[in-house]
């Protein structure tokens, strides 16, 4: 049985306006758009799960909250403590931090942002949660065009020299993923921010306090893994093209809640294969059952 982080809470967030991906976004929130054959959520739920956490606060708009409770329910079917929580505008990302202060109780927190999508060895996250002291971790990848992204400056220690918000000149090609790892404390650095020029409490901002005492380190994720930011039509496309080739090739699926929760140990043998067949009849069914009978 693997040991969840025990320490860490997760908050993901899956509002926002979804402008870039409009006309698809027009009715359906973009975090349950398809990204091949799942909701776009799962992956960065499965992500927070195979960090180890289990405890873990759904911040979405008013309207788009109650579609992710019919999806995903209480959790407790894949061994997770779900709560759900509002935010009546998107005033920027940092914001959920202050929105799942209740929630987190003064504990590290790792936010997730539920339109990245990762794929590959999960060693860089068990890294930073198991190394979180009174620092905040963001994780670091590189790409070719760093310009739409925040990017991160950093020594061989990994503390972090720069942090810029989707800057001109970049100062490295290490773009900022949609994940964060938090010390205690979190929620009053975030009140203390100052709305940007957009109107939004931005996550930059937000690590750029803790890199001014020193307190930010960038974590890389290394060249093994895969990380899509899917906001726009082409990247989805990408991820989810990205996710079939893995599959097809594998015979193995990615990103499901149902598998992960039952690798992680947060449900056991029996409880998995009595969730799936609840199931109906579907591929993802059919690969499950194979899971549970090659792991009987
Ligand atoms: P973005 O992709 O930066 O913003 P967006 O989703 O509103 O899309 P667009 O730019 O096309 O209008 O947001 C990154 C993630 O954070 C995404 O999952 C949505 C979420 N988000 C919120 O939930 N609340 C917010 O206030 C913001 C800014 C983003």
């Amino acid at each position: 049985m693997t040991q969840t982080s025990g320490t860490h809470r997760g908050i993901l967030l899956a509002g926002g306006r979804g402008t870039r991906l409009h006309p698809l976004t027009a009715t359906v929130s973009k975090q349950l758009v398809a990204v091949y054959d799942k909701p776009m959520i799962y992956y960065s739920l499965t992500t927070l799960m195979l960090a180890g956490i289990n405890e873990i606060v759904i911040v979405s708009s008013p309207h788009d909250l109650p579609r992710f409770q019919v999806l995903l329910g209480d959790g407790n079917r894949w061994g997770l403590e779900l709560a759900y929580a509002e935010q009546p505008e998107p005033r920027g990302i940092a914001e959920a931090l202050i929105i799942g202060e209740k929630f987190v109780e003064n504990r590290p927190v790792m936010l997730a942002l539920g339109d990245n999508v990762v794929y590959g060895r999960f060693d860089f996250l068990r890294k930073a949660i198991d190394g979180a002291g009174d620092h905040a971790t963001v994780f670091a990848y590189h790409v070719d065009d760093p310009t739409a992204y925040g990017v991160v400056e950093f020594d061989q220690s990994g503390a972090v020299i720069s942090i810029e918000e989707k800057p001109a000149q970049p100062r490295s090609r290490w773009a900022v993923p949609g994940m964060y790892v938090y010390p205690p404390g979190v929620a009053a650095e975030a009140r203390a921010l100052e709305p940007s020029a957009r109107g939004e409490l931005e996550i930059t901002d937000l690590n750029r306090r803790y890199l001014e005492r020193s307190a930010l380190r960038a974590l890389p994720m290394g060249r093994g893994v895969a990380w899509f930011d899917t906001g726009t039509a082409q990247e989805l496309l990408e991820a989810s093209n990205f996710i079939e080739a893995i599959q097809s090739r594998q015979g193995l699926v990615v990103g499901s809640p149902e598998e992960v929760a039952f690798q992680m140990g947060f449900i056991s043998h029996d409880e998995f294969a009595a969730l799936v067949d609840a199931l109906p009849a579907c591929r993802y069914r059919d690969y499950l059952e194979r899971v549970i009978v090659e792991t009987r």
